[in-house]
């Protein structure tokens, strides 16, 4: 029986008309077996293994359809198969008579999406099971037909030109992939405040497919910025090296930052310089920065050579944003305010000082009789007051003084 079917098979594959589909890695796709009728009994097998039995609306799986697979959807008619891979690519039958030869098609680049800019990728446009075919290539600027036709094109030294979405069309399909060239970023001119720290930065727009595995910063004026290096041979990547009193390298593991910190600048620290990273494989990329050093903005030199309580006042205010104009403006209402207050403060202390002085003299004119009421009580000669006035050293109380001094004299 099993012979006899075998033996069918092949005459219908030597017979029968075997079609060639074309379809897309990752879509699904539904054959049918011609000619059959739902009580017939139906056998699926691809390349000379079985799919399932089909008879009576029973189903048995065969050796490549386990149970828990849900690879395939046997049925008397047809056959649907899922998320086609390029392992799927081959001759697919039914007993009946239908074949069918499946060519999955898939697009990618070697060894990755996302790549630095002047290595090498490959596109590949994978006809399984028909190397030969031809394949259009679209590239990204214009859109226009790339001049090979192979399924895996060689593109060296990656520009921006390269950059996007390039379209693979075979046998009526399209399949759109996207290589992203990446390079080192980093800004042109960095400009600083004498004194200042600033950051000097070097960077990545995104992880690439490719790993970096070193990296440093250079300045022919500064040879301290390359005291340390990139280093991959740990685990991770990191600088390797020591932080000098003029350049800080980031602690730990990097990912696409490789920014360094130059402290307190110095007007000869002022010069170009260059960070380089390398990539497995062998690229290079490198970014140039130019430090300008600056001697301070001529605001700040205005505002300290002001007055205090001008520099006060504006300190909080917008320093910055502040035009030169409005600044005057505000520096002379500031003194205008500070001129009217002390002629203000003049006017009350003269005020002050003459109601001082009238207070002074009310005051004289009412201890007069005061003392002389005091006097009064006492009962001495002149003399004696004479010498009570000549030993009045001021802090003993009143009354002991008197009752001391006197003592001795009555
Ligand atoms: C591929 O890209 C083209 C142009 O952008 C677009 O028209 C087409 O729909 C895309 N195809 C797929 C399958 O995404
Ligand atoms: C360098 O200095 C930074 C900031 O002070 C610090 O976080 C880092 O650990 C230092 N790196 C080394 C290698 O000493």
């Amino acid at each position: 029986m099993c012979t006899f079917k075998n033996i069918l098979f092949l005459v219908l594959h030597i017979l029968g008309e075997s079609a060639d589909l074309y379809r897309k890695a990752g879509t699904d796709l539904t054959i049918q077996c011609k000619g059959t009728s739902p009580k017939d009994d139906v056998e699926w097998k691809f390349k000379d293994n079985r799919i399932a039995r089909i008879y009576n609306g029973r189903k048995l799986r065969g050796s490549i359809y386990p149970s828990g697979s849900n690879k395939y959807h046997p049925d008397t008619d047809s056959l649907r198969i899922t998320r086609l891979e390029s392992s799927d690519s081959g001759r697919y039958f039914c007993s009946h008579g239908s074949e069918y030869n499946v060519h999955v098609v898939s697009a990618f680049v070697q060894p990755g999406t996302v790549l630095p800019q002047s290595s090498d990728a490959e596109l590949h446009c994978n006809v399984e099971g028909d190397p030969k075919a031809d394949v259009t290539w679209l590239r990204p600027s214009d859109g226009q037909e790339y001049h090979e036709r192979k399924q895996k094109v060689h593109l060296k030294s990656l520009t921006l030109k390269e950059n996007g979405q390039w379209t693979c069309q075979v046998q009526g399909l399209q399949i759109n992939i996207t290589l992203t060239v990446v390079g080192l970023q980093t800004t042109e001119a960095v400009e600083v405040t004498v004194g200042r720290n600033v950051v000097l930065p070097c960077s990545l727009p995104q992880i690439t497919s490719r790993r970096v595995v070193g990296g440093k910063w250079e300045a022919d004026h500064l040879p301290e910025v390359s005291s340390a290096t990139l280093d991959n041979t740990q685990k991770t990547l990191q600088w390797n090296g020591q932080n000098t009193s003029k350049v800080i390298f980031t602690n730990g593991p990097l990912s696409i930052n490789y920014d360094i910190k130059l402290t307190k600048v110095q007007s000869r620290d002022a010069g170009r310089f260059v960070c380089t990273v390398e990539f497995d494989g062998g690229t290079k990329l490198t970014a140039n920065t130019t430090l300008t050093v600056v001697t301070g903005t001529s605001g700040n030199k205005g505002s300290s050579s002001m007055n205090g309580p001008t520099l006060k006042w504006k300190g909080p205010l917008t320093k910055d944003v502040l035009g030169l104009q409005l600044w005057i403006w505000i520096a002379v209402g500031a003194s205008s305010m500070l001129l009217v207050v002390v002629i203000i403060a003049i006017v009350l202390v003269q005020g002050r000082n003459k109601r001082m002085k009238k207070r002074v003299r009310q005051l004289r004119s009412m201890r007069q009789p005061l003392t002389a009421v005091d006097y009064c009580h006492c009962d001495r000669s002149e003399r004696e007051e004479e010498l009570v006035k000549q030993v009045r050293p001021g802090p003993v109380p009143r009354h002991q003084r008197n009752i001391n001094k006197t003592k001795p004299y009555n």
